[in-house]
């Protein structure tokens, strides 16, 4: 675990879990593991901003006793309720005889129905504050970003935003703050992390930022990841731009094939629309995370699935990338179905009918080839893309 002294007064403990390879579960796999940050804020009255997985209760109390010494800890705010950022919760309170814990109204719930501990829990809502001797810590709900129970909090007098989930990323560096890693590279992480955690819920992201947007902001301490110091505007526009749902015109293909044939008209497709001005990326979804996928999907305006025939239906990787989709929310995406079937076309109805569900707009009729495309199909591909396509433009 790190200790790092962001300023006299605010301490960062950071967890560095290499090993974790999943996300929130298998759907959200992760290559070089994450981050477990946690905050602590010394005044007259010492506060802790949220804990962490209960397998590092120990290595915390140690690196926070380095800092306290035989202080107690009077408060803990629990920003959000998730284990691995509430697991280590009563070892902490009950090691440092913590006075008072402040968490919204749906994580004192959520709080109790996971510890089954008569905790006494304050609830707080949007603009509630806490005086600690200086300093005034201010509370913000931002139910289902993500979770109902969501909050963040704000330092006033320091101008420091403990953003919790919000704003996070997977960036597994030593490194404090993005700009010592790149911004760019760190505000890639925070796209996927957007994409895969918060995407369902960007009317309320909307609303959070509205919310924040008369706070002076001078630094964002996610609980994930690395901060936001000097590019405050950078994450804060990324955020803007993702939740209002602003789209390029960039096409994502996925599909699934089994003889290859299918591939071949995702390659006919793709070359189309490269030669027409649009940017594409073709994944192939047996091959590719979705969790990848879905942060390539973000900004794009198109996304074109196809499928060969699988006993009368799509394939299981295509079925379920339909599903995952369903569940995002996905608004103003435009599309098309495609594949190549044997001796019959029946499910393309299923197919089309499935995307549809999932929210896109079908700009038209599915393009499907019996069989393998001859160079007179791949021409009338061409064709009928061409056709559906130059409307866009
Ligand atoms: Fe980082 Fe929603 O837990």
């Amino acid at each position: 675990m790190l200790t790092r002294k962001i300023n006299d007064n605010v301490y960062m403990f950071r967890q560095v879990d290499w090993e974790l390879k999943e996300f929130h579960g298998s759907i959200y796999p992760l290559d070089n593991g994450t981050t477990y940050n946690c905050y602590l804020i010394i005044d007259e009255q010492v506060t802790l901003v949220d804990t962490i997985e209960s397998e590092y209760s120990d290595i915390l109390i140690k690196h926070l006793r380095n800092v306290l010494g035989t202080r107690i800890i009077d408060n803990i705010v629990v920003n959000h309720v998730e284990p691995d950022h509430s697991g280590g919760f009563l070892r902490i309170y009950e090691e440092f005889g913590v006075k008072n814990v402040y968490t919204s109204n749906a994580g004192k719930k959520a709080m109790q129905s996971q510890f089954f501990k008569d905790v006494e829990y304050n609830s707080v809502k949007t603009g509630d504050e806490i005086n600690t001797g200086k300093f005034n810590l201010m509370f913000y709900l931002t139910p289902f970003v993500h979770w109902p129970d969501n909050m963040v909090t704000f330092l006033k007098e320091e101008k420091i935003l403990f953003s919790n989930d919000a704003f996070g990323q997977h960036i597994t560096s030593t490194n404090t703050f993005a700009k010592e890693c790149g911004i760019e590279m760190v505000l890639d992480s925070a796209k996927e992390y957007y994409a895969n955690i918060v995407l369902p819920y960007n009317s309320r992201v909307v609303k959070v930022l509205n919310d924040l947007a008369s706070l002076e902001i001078k630094m964002i301490l996610p609980a994930h990841g690395v901060g936001y110091k000097d590019c405050i505007p950078n994450i804060i526009e990324a955020y803007t731009k993702w939740s209002s749902g602003e789209a390029k015109k960039k096409v994502i293909i996925v599909y699934d094939s089994i003889w290859g044939n299918s591939k071949n008209i995702s390659l006919t497709i793709g070359e189309t629309l490269v030669d027409f001005g649009f940017e594409v990326k073709r994944y192939q979804l047996s091959k590719m995370r979705p969790s990848t996928i879905l942060k390539e999907l973000l900004d794009a305006e198109y996304l074109l699935i196809g499928s060969g025939n699988h006993n009368g239906s799509m394939m299981p990787s295509v079925a379920e990338f339909i599903e995952r989709i369903d569940g995002c929310n996905l608004k103003d995406k435009k599309g098309l179905t495609f594949g190549s079937y044997g001796w019959s076309k029946n499910y393309s109805k299923k197919l089309e009918s499935r995307v549809s569900e999932a929210g896109i707009e079908l700009l038209g009729e599915g393009v499907y080839i019996n069989y393998v495309p001859t160079p007179e199909d791949s021409n009338s591909i061409q064709e009928k893309i061409i056709s559906i396509f130059e409307n866009e433009i």
